[in-house]
């Protein structure tokens, strides 16, 4: 019976405790549409393959599941398929064309001419001279015609000229040992004997070998405003000049703080002046500050990755696509640069990408997946106040009246501030510098009503926010925010009527061995001389509720952010209720680690409360000490402890509460007569079907039981107190 109870429990707190329940088990983030399904009325979506990755099933079965675009990570670039005059390496080329062909999967054609990994014979004759351009020309034009003959069949685009233009940060450079204004072309061999007419020889050898196929100039570094600019400025003289570009690819090796939404729709606002297609061609986001298409770039120490750098880079991951979404008439692909972390190009130091490197999909797969709509275009209210829970004089942490909260955090040499808060599924809202130097942010949309624990994360350290008071929960105080309710009123502090008082009760605990605390609510009138039956003055007594916090709080949990007194003085001013006690004792649940919750018997506590707790509370308090005034109830953990002790010590207690701590069943309780009143509730964005089921079975087997599933919130202080408000109602009748 005992085991049965407790395994009980663990499911009902593991179904009751999703985010908890993640602690220790891995999620499938590939569960759900696949990316190339999530974007189909926005862009195609593709990936760069090697040969494993089109050789092993697992691999084989993303790619057919998440794609439907993909890239040649290096098969068909000039200085692999074409390395010799007349030597043709088709071999891997047409495996993945192949690959492609039988799966319905279209390709992006990458690249016809590069001066990296580039066909380097072309340049000169068999005795190593030299050739003149026109020789040149020749030979590039065969090999385009010959590739794009190929494989034109399965490809809808080609990178036709990839990296033509100069980067940033070279005002000037050597010319044959002069110093001259620096060009903004790439100085390449091909530059160098052709100037930019190679440009457009290539495009136009391209046109005449596919006269559909799409045909792009990519490149990398394209937010970068010099070399923004200057692609900017090639493609209009050459599109001016007649040359058949069609569009532009920017290439997308980013890193997770750079670049900011500004940038980068500047460059896609900037191409669609003379393109109507863009192409993200190569997107990755390294973990450090590193950026671009350059060969050379750290490759970082193996480590798994951090969590706080795991949510820069869904942050980032999130922002880019958001942006992507907002230009879908003009981006027409999106290529992630390698299938996985182990296969980047960047190493695996980097974890660029969003399946790691066991392929498997990372928090970030998903978070780009599973995208909202309705806040793509969502722009907070403007009536920002400042949160009710901060410290005198302080402007920040904000809430609106649709329930945004916005952040500022001065931090002046920090690279990177989160805050834990955000919508479910994320890491938190990750603030970006304003231009005052200062860290602000706004969470993504609207938060549940009610009170939430937060932190900030400053470069991987935990801190709180300076803004706003501090609430024990998480083993620690943590900082706390309130979203404004609907019906805030019940917990609203009101000038107008009488309140109880808040006492600090210290004793001593033998089973324990060291001094307990707890928080008792005395109502409003305690304590007064009252006229009696018979006429003669007495002290009244009350019933008392044992009301216990959850998991990581302690005893102020319920009287600060659960606000048990001002909700009780507000049930009892309204004649809701008739004036009892309330305990709130710490329930010894921090010491108990999580993971090992199946194992949870709650029996020190069950002493502590009945041999020690309860004796000192019927002594120095006016209580009624029987059973039938006295109530049990906890949210959480302490719902745990509070079933495993009512039905383990029927004769204490009379009325029980579990509030998002798992239910009661009818044949868990052995005499129904020990019991006169039960509540069960929960969020509804935790387990509300539990709580149903349990009051329809209770009620049906002649229990009197209640339930509540509180509207819009999970497992957090509003569902808590919405609870308290109802059960206190049915308490001591
Ligand atoms: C990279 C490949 O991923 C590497 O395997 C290879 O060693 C070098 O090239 N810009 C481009 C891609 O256009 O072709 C490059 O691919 C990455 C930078």
């Amino acid at each position: 019976m005992r085991k049965r109870i407790i395994s009980g429990l663990v499911l009902a707190c593991m179904s009751i405790l999703p985010t908890m329940a993640q602690w220790g088990r891995p999620v499938d983030y590939f569960a759900g549409p696949g990316l190339k399904d999530a974007y189909k009325d926005y862009f195609t979506i593709g990936v760069a393959v090697n040969k494993g990755n089109i050789s092993d099933p697992t691999q084989i079965d993303i790619i057919k599941k998440q794609f439907n675009s993909v890239t040649a990570e290096n098969a068909w670039k000039p200085g692999e398929i074409h390395p010799k005059e007349g030597v043709w390496n088709f071999g891997l080329a047409d495996s993945i064309a192949n690959f492609c062909r039988e799966n319905g999967i279209k390709m992006r054609g990458h690249c016809l001419c590069w001066h990296s990994q580039f066909a380097d014979w072309m340049f000169t004759d068999k005795k190593g001279k030299p050739v003149k351009k026109e020789v040149f020309y020749e030979r590039l034009r065969e090999h385009i015609h010959t590739v794009v003959n190929r494989y034109k069949d399965v490809v809808y685009a080609w990178d036709v000229v990839n990296e033509a233009m100069a980067d940033d940060g070279r005002p000037f450079e050597f010319v044959d040992g002069k110093m001259v204004p620096a060009s903004p072309y790439r100085q390449s061999r091909h530059f160098k004997l052709c100037g930019d007419e190679f440009i457009a020889k290539a495009f136009e050898f391209a046109r005449e070998a596919d006269p559909t196929g799409v045909l792009i100039y990519n490149d990398y570094s394209t937010v970068d405003n010099g070399k923004r600019e200057r692609i900017y400025n090639m493609v209009k003289k050459m599109k001016d000049a007649g040359v058949p570009i069609d569009g532009i690819g920017m290439q997308g090796h980013y890193n997770i703080y750079f670049p900011d939404e500004d940038q980068l729709e500047k460059a896609i606002q900037r191409f669609s002046e003379i393109v109507n297609t863009i192409h993200i061609t190569e997107l990755d986001l390294r973990t450090n500050t590193e950026s671009g298409g350059q060969l050379r770039f750290s490759r970082g120490e193996v480590k798994p990755q951090a969590p706080y750098i795991a949510t820069l880079q869904e942050d980032q991951y999130a922002r880019l696509f958001k942006i992507f979404r907002k230009y879908k008439n003009v981006i027409k692909n999106v290529t992630f640069w390698n299938l996985s972390d182990k296969d980047s190009w960047l190493g695996l130091g980097n974890h660029p990408l969003p399946i790691d490197e066991n392929f498997k999909a990372k928090r970030s797969f998903q978070v780009i997946r599973d995208f909202n709509t309705a806040l793509d275009n969502a722009t907070p209210k403007d009536d920002w106040v400042p949160n009710p829970m901060n410290q005198p004089g302080q402007e920040y942490p904000q809430v609106n009246s649709e329930g945004y909260a916005r952040f500022r955090v001065e931090a002046p040499d920090a690279k990177s501030v989160i805050v834990s808060l955000g919508l479910g599924g994320r890491g938190g809202t990750v603030l970006r510098k304003d231009k005052d130097g200062v860290w602000v942010g706004t969470t993504e949309g609207p938060m549940d009503p009610g009170f939430h624990y937060y932190h900030l994360t400053i470069d991987g350290g935990v801190v709180n926010d300076p803004g706003t008071h501090n609430y024990f929960g998480s083993c620690r105080w943590e900082s706390g925010i309130e979203i404004p309710a609907p019906d805030q009123d019940f917990y609203a502090w009101r000038k107008d009527i009488p309140h109880g008082n808040i006492q600090q009760v210290n004793f001593w605990s033998e089973s324990t061995g060291k001094m307990q605390t707890c928080n008792v609510y005395l109502p409003d009138g305690y304590g007064k001389l009252v006229k009696g039956k018979n006429g003669k003055l007495t002290q009244e007594r009350y019933p008392v509720l044992y009301l216990q916090h959850g998991w990581g709080e302690n005893e102020t949990s319920w009287p600060v952010q659960g606000k048990a007194g001002i909700i009780m003085d507000n049930l009892i001013a309204d004649g809701k209720i008739k004036p009892f006690i309330v305990v709130m004792a710490y329930g010894l649940t921090n010491d108990f680690k999580f993971g090992s919750i199946g194992r949870f018997t709650a029996e020190e506590f069950e002493k502590l409360l009945i041999d020690e707790l309860i004796p000192v509370i019927d002594k120095q308090f006016l209580t009624k000490p029987d059973k039938w005034n006295r109530a049990m109830a906890g949210l959480s953990m302490g719902g745990m402890e509070t079933k495993l002790i009512t039905l383990r010590r029927p004769e204490v207690f009379g009325y029980w509460g579990l509030l998002s701590g798992g239910t009661y069943m009818p044949e868990e309780i052995k005499d129904p007569k020990c019991v006169k009143y039960i509540f069960v509730g929960c969020g509804d964005k935790e387990n509300p079907d539990g709580i149903n089921k349990s009051v329809e079975a209770l009620k049906a087997a002649g229990f009197n039981a209640e339930g509540l599933v509180s509207e819009n919130t999970a497992h957090e202080f509003l569902t808590w107190r919405r609870c308290l408000y109802k059960m206190a109602q049915s308490l001591f009748k």
